[in-house]
């Protein structure tokens, strides 16, 4: 069989760049991820490069970027050439260089990760913007050493989801980056936008649903592929910290849970509730598309094992079943103006995200209101991208309610 593999044009200049950093940023469904699979699995191919690729939660990666890379060797033909250990997250090419993957999160890994020979002459970041700037400076550092000739690479991919964002004030500020640019290279810094307008694999449906966003932030960010600029941000009382060594201290237990099938994930946020001080502590979450009832169960078990999960009650069948499945399940009141009272709860709280909550820093981030014809905010909030806040509505739902009603379908 003939191998091959067909590069957007777009992208083509960049089987050759050898800049330091090197940013493939832009609009949804583009063809980055694909793209940097492709190149990835040709550097490899070719010899004397090792890659490490990266997202900041590891549990992400087998679902994601593993398995575009994945499939880039399968559909090229090029099964033969590679050994997949899917269960150890590790390629490993005939010719002895390998693809090594890792969590930000997983620090040990991270800290001893070195390749069967040579040095990782490749990194790469996917999805950046879930990632801390010290993060990723520390990542220079795993790529010391080797031969002075061996050019090396640090790549990140995202969409730009908020121009306050670090990877903007590090490297798009420097070169006075002007968001109709599509182009940036130095021999430290290359930069690269791109839109689904040139990525041409993609489906009519993709395009059309890209072309008809009707919310203006996200048409800009997500179809545009600008930098997001939030004028009525719902909330600014957040911030992210490492809450990993805190764990042990949080007894006071509030979890919420969005349901989602297909095209909306299923939402778990677990949190903490400092009552005095009014903070509230999201320390783990769960955002995942296509689960069924009972691995939901499951992935929350590991999650909130013996904690109560106040779930949205449009789902009372879900909820029969989780609790059939041993979850400590019950069902949200909600009622008439719950929505804008629990915001309003939730924004005079201190809210406290761990760093690996990567969904719930995003949600938090860019949830806004809606705007009027005149760019006025309206007293809705967008329904997008609002599956974890929801579900901490839920969580915190009995602090939230009206007296007068009290929370029912309990157990
Ligand atoms: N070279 C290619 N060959 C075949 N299919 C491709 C190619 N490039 C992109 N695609 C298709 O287009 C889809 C979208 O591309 P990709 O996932 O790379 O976009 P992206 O820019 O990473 O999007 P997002 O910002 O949403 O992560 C892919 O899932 C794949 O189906
Ligand atoms: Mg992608």
């Amino acid at each position: 069989m003939e191998q091959q593999i067909t590069i957007n044009d777009i992208y083509l200049p960049h089987m050759e760049n050898y800049a330091r950093t090197q940013i493939f940023y832009g609009g949804s469904s583009s063809g980055k991820s694909w793209f940097l699979a492709q190149r990835c699995v040709l550097d490899v191919l070719k010899g004397g490069r090792n890659y490490l690729v990266c997202r900041q939660v590891a549990r992400t990666i087998r679902s994601s970027v593993f398995q575009q890379i994945e499939r880039v060797i399968r559909e090229a033909g090029l099964l033969d050439y590679f050994t997949i250990n899917k269960s150890d997250a590790l390629i490993t090419c005939a010719n002895g260089c390998q693809i090594l993957f890792a969590g930000l999160d997983d620090v040990e890994k991270i800290k001893s990760i070195v390749p069967a020979n040579g040095v990782l002459t490749d990194i790469w970041v996917e999805e950046t913007t879930e990632t801390e700037r010290g993060d990723v400076k520390d990542l220079y550092k795993r790529q010391r050493g080797g031969d002075e000739s061996i050019r090396k690479r640090m790549i990140l991919s995202f969409n730009p989801i908020l121009q306050s964002h670090w990877v903007y004030e590090e490297h798009f500020k420097a070169v006075a980056w002007a968001d109709d640019q599509q182009n940036y290279y130095s021999d430290n810094l290359s930069i690269l936008k791109t839109t689904y307008k040139d990525n041409r694999f993609l489906t009519t449906q993709d395009r059309h649903d890209l072309e008809n966003e009707n919310d203006k932030y996200r048409y800009d960010v997500y179809t545009l592929g600008k930098w997001g600029i939030l004028g009525h941000v719902i909330f600014t009382n957040w911030r992210v910290e490492d809450l990993s060594g805190m764990r042990n201290q949080f007894t006071n237990h509030r979890c919420g849970l969005d349901f989602g099938f297909s095209s909306d994930p299923a939402a778990l946020v677990v949190s903490h509730y400092d009552t005095k001080r009014r903070s509230i502590y999201i320390y783990d979450e769960l955002y995942e598309r296509g689960l069924t009832n009972d691995r939901l169960a499951e992935r929350i078990r590991e999650r909130a094992e013996q904690m109560y999960i106040v779930c949205d009650s449009a789902e009372p069948k879900s909820i029969e079943e989780l609790k059939l499945h041993g979850v400590l399940a019950m069902a949200a009141v909600k009622g008439k103006d719950s929505i804008l009272h629990g915001i309003q709860w939730l924004q005079q709280q201190e809210i406290i995200i761990d760093k690996n909550c990567v969904n719930a820093k995003a949600e938090f981030s860019t949830y806004h209101w809606q705007e009027d014809a005149g760019g006025n905010a309206i007293r809705k909030p967008t329904e997008k991208n609002n599956h974890l806040i929801d579900a901490t509505r839920y969580a915190y739902e009995n602090e939230t309610i009206p007296s007068g009603a009290s929370l029912v379908g309990f157990i």
